[in-house]
């Protein structure tokens, strides 16, 4: 059989008319061995397939024989599991077809197997549920009414976290070496590189994220990734390109600085700064300002996409956008990731 290219062997929710609403994938892999998916292909077969428990014996021993003793160990738990267990396995990396497939997918970048724009999500939005996320997991919408009255009558309340396609990531993942200030500001999807923080104000989308370490007090839009070392300062935003018609995919590159309040519809190269409160579209005229301090040229702020070395300002005086040369460019408090 051809190698998978990605595997997950997970557990998850459907509402009472049989329809998916997430998967939770314990240890995802990408470029599946090729006996790993030997076995795959003689237990199960490819695509999505649930688990029945007959089946749970073999499969275990298959996986365990093939090398894939974690995922074994995560198939013989099936055994008197109350959700439903489901093997998706995914020959090429095509555009999700169903839950479980786009599940698998968001996992792979939050587990950081694949990297932001590493994966084809085309329709994923389409082919996700939207979900009530509870302090009882996942609930169709249409049936919350009566699981909150089954809730009380039972003596507890549900508590209703979120109405949402995407989960939170912590729910699913928790990659080695973050710390995140609010779960609910992360959604599964998002990847967190290691040492990155995420401060309480920090937002991170699914296919977006960090190569750590960072510090995020900003918030990264889907599509956006952020290289090593970068500050996102509280409140500043890095524009997302799923609406209001921006067709550059913006990213951050290493060492830069995004002030509070800032953001940014234009990619950064390394070691730039964004002065605190000014928000530079693919639009906004820029006036270049030389070493000596004299306006040498106007660009538009797209004709600086992803350059280095850069520092903009909004001149207090003029009111014109500046464009210098950074020459303190920023250093991350090793104190604030030492703790990661
Ligand atoms: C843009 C920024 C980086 C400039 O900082 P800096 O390089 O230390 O600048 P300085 O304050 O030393 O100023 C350097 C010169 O530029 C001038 N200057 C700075 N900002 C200016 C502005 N907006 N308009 C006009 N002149 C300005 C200063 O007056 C000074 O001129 P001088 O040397 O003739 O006195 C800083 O203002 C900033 O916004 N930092 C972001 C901090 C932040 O938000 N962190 C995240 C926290 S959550």
């Amino acid at each position: 059989m051809k190698e998978l290219y990605a595997l997950g062997i997970g557990i998850g929710t459907k509402n009472k008319k049989g329809e998916w609403l997430e998967v939770y994938y314990p240890a995802p892999l990408l470029n599946v061995s090729e006996e790993i998916s030997a076995a795959i292909n003689e237990h199960v077969g490819s695509g999505t397939n649930e688990l029945n428990t007959e089946k749970l014996d073999s499969l275990a021993a298959g996986l365990k024989a093939a090398g894939a003793g974690e995922q074994a160990a995560i198939v013989a738990s099936f055994i008197h599991t109350e959700g439903v267990p489901v093997v998706c396995a995914l020959e090429s990396d095509e555009s999700p077809a169903d839950v479980p497939g786009g599940y698998l997918k968001l996992h792979l970048l939050s587990h950081r197997l694949v990297k932001p724009h590493g994966t084809n999500l085309d329709g994923l939005f389409g082919v996700l549920a939207n979900v009530a996320w509870t302090n009882e997991g996942a609930i169709a919408i249409d049936e919350l009414s009566e699981r909150k009255l089954m809730a009380r009558n039972q003596g507890r309340q549900l508590i209703v976290n979120s109405i949402d396609k995407f989960p939170r990531m912590t729910d699913y993942v928790v990659p080695g070496g973050i710390r995140i200030g609010d779960a609910s500001r992360v959604r599964l999807g998002a990847y967190l590189g290691e040492g990155t923080t995420v401060m309480h104000e920090g937002f991170v989308n699914f296919n977006a994220g960090t190569e750590g370490p960072n510090m995020i007090e900003g918030r990264i839009s889907a599509g956006v990734f952020v290289g090593a070392g970068s500050d996102l300062g509280g409140g500043s935003s890095a524009m997302g390109t799923l609406s209001g018609g921006g067709n550059i995919v913006i990213s951050v590159g290493k060492e830069c600085l995004v002030g509070a309040n800032a953001g940014i519809g234009i990619a950064l190269g390394d070691r730039c700064t964004v002065e605190a409160g000014l928000y530079i579209t693919a639009g906004t005229k820029v006036q270049m300002i030389d070493d000596a301090g004299t306006i040498a040229t106007k660009v538009k702020a797209s004709e600086l996409n992803g350059k280095s070395g850069l520092l903009f300002r909004r001149n207090s005086l003029t009111g014109a956008v500046e464009c210098l040369t950074n020459k303190s460019a920023v250093e991350l408090n090793d104190e604030l990731h030492a703790h990661n």
